[in-house]
């Protein structure tokens, strides 16, 4: 377990959990690591990161369209953003513009806002508007 996560994540959907929590994993793993002695394995972990954090996003946004979640235009372009500035801080990363440290907390620090809000009403919505068989959690994996 991150010693960054945080109780206040914890939405009670176990599929959104889990992806968020290995999302601070993985940044633990690329905050520890020492770029000088494997660059490969940093990239690895980098690549990593980069395919975990859209995939989850991918992930929330079908559920969204799924559940016919009202606020979900306004989610997905906050997503949109959050690319970009991934994206763009990679670069600056690969460039050696940016340190790994920065890199890593400006991540933190844009996950945890995001995880407290856009993902937490989402989360709320959908247990409030549950549309599953026989009260079965509407989460992530419902989608398709
Ligand atoms: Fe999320
Ligand atoms: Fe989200």
């Amino acid at each position: 377990m991150s010693r960054y996560w945080k109780s206040s994540f914890c939405s009670l959907d176990p599929q959104v959990d889990e992806d968020h929590r290995a999302l601070f994993r993985l940044l633990d793993r690329v905050a520890t690591h020492r770029r000088e002695s494997d660059a490969e394995e940093l990239n690895a972990l980098l690549d990593q990161l980069l395919d975990h954090t859209f995939d989850h996003f991918a992930r929330e946004e079908r559920a969204m369209r799924a559940s016919g979640y009202p606020h979900g235009s306004r989610h997905i372009q906050e997503h949109q953003a959050m690319r970009k500035a991934f994206i763009e801080s990679l670069r600056q990363v690969v460039k050696g513009d940016m340190a790994i440290p920065a890199f890593i907390k400006h991540l933190r620090e844009s996950f945890t806002y995001h995880f407290e809000t856009d993902d937490m009403s989402f989360v709320t919505w959908q247990k409030q508007h549950r549309r599953g068989a026989a009260g079965a959690p509407f989460g992530l994996a419902a989608a398709p």
